[in-house]
């Protein structure tokens, strides 16, 4: 016995969602470091933004600076990193958001995690599919070379292992298409969803 009840509050996630005008939801996005999960929750928040969608990012690098900074690459701190997050975004589901989260997300059982604590209706995940030799080409924030180098450990794709959705609701071929297309290509996808 835990001596905690939970709440519940005048305003629900239908009063919020009414008013909004559209429902709230998480879109995960899957994939590799340099995959262009960042770019594209950028993109597709401005598009929901313009078109009146109330939104908000959670992204791996931004949230491990913060509340999740106590944490580090292994199995076990990758499975907490996900498992605060999936809290984080249920939340802001309840007041009716879109929650875009951008989290490399490597392992099945993270994105399991993930859907079980958001709830299958309201869990919409996307791989980011870019082939590792093409991350490693852009290398934007020069990590694939330390960890080639032996100065990151645990590093996904070269010393960690990333399992590709094999089954993802949306997928996005960032190596073959331009951002742009990827970001109208989602919100296309996803107008059935709002
Ligand atoms: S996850 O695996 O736990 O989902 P998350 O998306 O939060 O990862 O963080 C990944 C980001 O952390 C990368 O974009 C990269 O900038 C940085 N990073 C630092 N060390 C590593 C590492 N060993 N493996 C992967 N990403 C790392």
């Amino acid at each position: 016995m835990n001596n905690l009840k939970s709440q519940s509050y005048k305003i629900n996630r239908t009063d919020f969602e009414k008013r909004n005008q559209h429902r709230g939801f998480a879109l995960w996005f899957v994939g590799l470091s340099g995959s262009g999960k960042s770019t594209l929750a950028n993109g597709l928040q401005a598009k929901l933004f313009e078109n009146g969608f109330n939104t908000i990012v959670l992204d791996g690098d931004n949230t491990r600076l913060g509340i999740n900074k106590d944490l580090g690459f292994n199995d076990i701190d990758r499975n907490e990193n996900i498992r605060r997050v999936a809290e984080i975004s249920k939340l802001f589901i309840e007041t009716g958001h879109i929650v875009i989260n951008a989290f490399i997300s490597p392992f099945e059982i993270n994105r399991t995690l993930a859907r079980n604590i958001i709830s299958n209706e309201d869990f919409i995940d996307v791989y980011i599919n870019s082939s590792i030799a093409t991350c490693e080409k852009r290398d934007t924030k020069g990590l694939y070379k330390k960890a080639r180098a032996g100065e990151v450990n645990d590093f996904t794709g070269i010393s960690s292992p990333f399992e590709a959705p094999k089954k993802p609701d949306i997928e996005v071929r960032t190596d073959e298409q331009t951002p742009e297309e990827s970001i109208n290509y989602l919100f296309e996808q996803l107008k059935s969803k709002l």
